[in-house]
């Protein structure tokens, strides 16, 4: 019989086929939404400053080599736009995925920026090199051993190298793993007998509110990849810690909205100045403060720079002018990058900066 890693690695390699995520039409790319906001946040300057506190270091990378390893039919669209002048490899289990993502980057113009390589990131042939960034967004919560998973991503790094990582949370999706449990225990396997559960449920039933929230649950896709998922483990807060510092890593930025940042934690109760940022994460899920995933920016142990700050630049992923609604700022902020940072008031500089549109650039 197959080893149970590779029982569950055909799991989610076959609900993968049979669901590329997320699901993108051939005959409707224009129609794609384009989570904009995400720009800044997936952009190889950002992640480099939240770790060295400024993106000209001398080990920043002018022309960053980015890793997006499980990655889906779309996001390397966005990880394009948002990184101009940089070499991109993605990477998938499922190959219907990658045929999507190369009709999706075609369309725009954008296919000799990102090559697509199918198989299991785990196994990337050596022949691919070390990247400057790794991207993994909604995918290492499906391995069936995360931390080895984790372990292989940094292993694939240059020693400076950075991470945008996505995990999904426990106690944010803690409604969506008891109606999944339910589902198991009733047998369901496929999303319309999961619909008749969720429609059989009282009105105001906690299952019935939380799914008619999760975006995601429009589509049939959405659906098994949220609920019907053959293998999904999310994190606690310190979990998640323990995660990291297995793997060598340590979170630089959290990228959630105010409310889901550590510091929140201070505006619930009055707390010990000692407690760390996974102490004020696991208050949050206490609070049920917490988003459904954890988003964040890492580097590796030990190699996090502080220098004071003297100067600015505009976040290359932004557009020339225009508003965007930051996540970080929990609102939309306007821009001109064709305006001198220096002259901002500091207030709008702070503003500015912890919303990732501008970047540190003048550590010394
Ligand atoms: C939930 S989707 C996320 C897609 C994309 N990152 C996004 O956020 O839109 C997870 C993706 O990871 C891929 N995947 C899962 N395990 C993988 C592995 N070991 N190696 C490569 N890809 C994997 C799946 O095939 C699937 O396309």
């Amino acid at each position: 019989m197959e080893p149970l890693h590779l029982q569950l690695r055909s799991e989610v390699e076959s609900l993968y086929e049979a669901r590329p995520y997320p699901p993108v039409g051939y005959l409707s790319p224009f129609f794609q939404r384009i989570r904009w906001e995400e720009r800044p946040t997936l952009n190889y300057r950002a992640a480099y400053s939240a770790a060295y506190g400024s993106t000209t270091g001398i080990i920043a990378s002018s022309k960053p080599r980015i890793l997006v390893a499980g990655c889906g039919t779309f996001e390397p669209v966005v990880v394009a736009l948002a990184n101009p002048g940089a070499e991109i490899l993605a990477v998938d289990l499922s190959e219907r995925s990658l045929r999507r993502l190369e009709w999706q980057l075609r369309i725009r113009g954008l296919q000799g920026r990102v090559k697509t390589w199918a198989g299991d990131f785990e196994e990337l042939p050596d022949y691919f090199g070390a990247f400057d960034f790794v991207i993994a967004t909604g995918v290492i919560h499906h391995l069936s051993d995360p931390e080895r998973g984790l372990r292989s991503l940094v292993s694939r790094t240059k020693e400076a190298g950075v991470f945008r990582l996505m995990v999904y949370s426990y106690w944010g999706r803690s409604l969506l793993y008891s109606a999944k449990e339910l589902a198991g225990k009733l047998g369901i396997k496929d999303p319309a007998a999961f619909r008749r559960m969720i429609e059989s449920l009282p009105a105001g039933h906690p299952y019935k509110i939380y799914f008619y929230l999760y975006d995601d649950a429009r589509n049939d896709t959405g659906l098994a990849d949220g609920f019907l998922h053959p293998c999904d483990r999310p994190f606690t807060a310190y979990g998640l810690r323990d995660l990291l510092s297995a793997a060598g890593l340590q979170a630089t930025k959290f990228l959630h909205a105010p409310a889901g940042q550590p510091e929140a934690a201070d505006r619930l109760a009055r707390l010990p100045v000692d407690l760390g940022s996974w102490d004020r994460l696991s208050l949050l899920e206490w609070f049920g403060e917490l988003e459904k995933n954890f988003t964040f920016f890492a580097c590796r142990d030990g190699w996090r720079i502080r220098p004071k700050v003297t100067e600015y630049e505009w976040n290359q992923a932004l557009p020339r002018s225009g508003n965007l609604r930051s996540e970080l700022a929990g609102r939309e902020l306007r821009f001109d990058t064709r305006r001198d940072p220096a002259t901002y008031s500091p207030g709008e500089l702070r503003e500015l900066a912890d919303a990732l549109f501008l970047l540190p650039s003048g550590g010394k």
